[in-house]
């Protein structure tokens, strides 16, 4: 089936008989919301836009497949037919191409684009970026980060004159959901990922979710926005949360902490970073109250001081709420003339690598527990420049056995059998980069009295 070509520009008149053509590309479960809300609150859109937002078509792989409330004459094979005859165009294919090529035609034509697409942006934000500023064009994209939730637009507009030092998210609700499981109902990982699968959080193959790809993509826009220079998302430091355990989380929770996956992007004297891992969160830190498959952005600006932005971070409804908002903003400037979200990238700061990051640690370890083993594990941690906040010692819930007979290998008949003295410690440090931590880490694992490091985990929010 071939496309609708009439291109359409904004006629002069009143309001309501201004006409503006909408492509919308794709139509998975956001692309089907973003339709139905077209077709069915057109009033309220044009009254709302200066112009009527009419849906022109919808691109999509297959136009035999009926879609609930979707009137099959909108269906179109022909994605590039349909954008050379919009004026707005709406892309949300996701993932990289035909996606790229197809923003890049239409505002190679003269259409504004909003999008969705993270990875898209991640990775090429400023090729878009550039061909827009070149075309006078808009490229919008507020739900490409945490959904319904407006970030996009305060970080970059209500902040333009603050100065943003340092932004921890939590960008993924499916981590987020398996990690308040873990937490709330000691699942451990596997179990809980496959009740986010039931549940529809978690896609069959949750890797992008799970290995924290698809928040470092959001890590990388959010600090190319609070920071005004450019960080793709090769420049992100990525740990999902794979490695986390029940034992984990339960820690946490016993020495005042909760466990999430944060998205965290910084501004430092020496340059800026952007990272993704698991880290311990105090548990009265506004981000520890984040339950279920909630999202949430904590922005800390020098004027503003701290700021919070929480709500629904994926599924269709609230996704398109987001997209139906940049709509209506993009047509705003297109009737008025104006641009609004060209790219700001002008202070262009250095970005660091990985092991710069400074940060807070909870190391926690076993040990044997004899005179002197603390002080020898205090020693390393001073040798390489990590001083320690707090330290914990309890028994070890799991004590190691021997034997009183000698060699140890093999009890000898009647030998009495003693538990060995362990201990586990939970260190705490200040802030330490995270190069001089993984150098800590090594020594401390050939250190004899050390049985071994139960867990290295990031304190943040603090
Ligand atoms: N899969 C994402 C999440 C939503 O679980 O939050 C889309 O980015």
């Amino acid at each position: 089936m071939s496309a609708p070509v009439a291109r359409a520009t904004a006629s002069s008149g009143a309001p309501q008989e201004r006409v503006l053509r909408v492509a919308l590309l794709g139509c998975g479960v956001v692309g089907t919301q973003v339709a139905r809300i077209l077709l069915d609150q057109t009033g309220d859109l044009a009254a709302r836009a200066g112009a009527t937002l009419e849906l022109a078509g919808i691109a999509v792989r297959d136009t035999s497949r009926v879609r609930d409330g979707i009137p099959a004459d909108l269906l179109t094979d022909d994605a590039e037919a349909l954008v050379d005859g919009a004026d707005l165009v709406i892309e949300l294919m996701g993932g990289i191409e035909p996606a790229r090529s197809l923003i890049l035609r239409a505002i190679g034509a003269g259409a504004s684009v909003v999008t969705a697409n993270k990875a898209l942006l991640a990775e090429q934000g400023p090729v878009l970026f550039e061909a827009a500023d070149d075309a006078g064009v808009d490229v919008a994209f507020e739900a490409a980060v945490a959904g319904a939730i407006p970030i996009v637009r305060p970080v970059r507009e209500s902040l333009a004159g603050d100065h943003v030092t340092r932004v921890l998210g939590i960008v993924n609700g499916t981590t987020n959901y398996v990690l308040d499981e873990m937490t709330s109902n000691s699942l451990d990982l596997d179990a809980a990922v496959e009740q986010a699968k039931e549940l529809g959080y978690a896609e069959a193959d949750p890797s992008a979710d799970i290995d924290g790809l698809d928040a470092a993509a959001k890590a990388a826009i959010l600090a190319s926005l609070a920071f005004h220079t450019r960080v793709s998302i090769d420049q992100v430091a990525c740990e999902g949360i794979r490695a986390v355990t029940a034992e984990d989380v339960d820690w946490a929770r016993r020495t005042g902490y909760v466990v999430k996956l944060l998205a965290i992007a910084e501004h430092t004297a020496e340059g800026v970073s952007a990272r993704v891992h698991p880290a311990l969160v105090p548990a009265e830190h506004p981000l520890a109250a984040v339950r279920g498959a909630f999202n949430a952005v904590f922005v800390e600006a020098d004027g503003a001081g701290p700021l919070m932005f929480y709500g629904q971070g994926a599924g269709g409804r609230p996704t398109a709420s987001a997209v139906l908002g940049d709509l209506v903003s993009v047509a705003r400037d297109r009737l008025t003339g104006g641009k609004g979200s060209f790219e700001s990238a002008y202070a262009s700061l250095p970005v660091l690598p990985p092991d710069a990051a400074v940060t807070r640690y909870q190391v926690r370890l076993e040990v044997e527990d004899h005179t002197g083993v603390l002080a020898q594990v205090a020693g390393v941690l001073a040798d390489h420049g990590v001083s320690i906040d707090t330290v914990r010692q309890s028994v070890a819930e799991t004590p190691a056995y021997t034997f009183t007979a000698e060699p140890a290998s093999e009890p000898a008949p009647g030998a009495v059998r003693t538990p060995e003295p362990v201990a586990d410690l939970v260190i705490t440090t200040h802030a330490a980069r995270e190069a001089s931590l993984a150098a800590t880490v090594a020594a401390l694992e050939g250190l004899a009295p050390v049985r071994r490091i139960i867990s290295v985990l990031r304190v943040e929010g603090v």
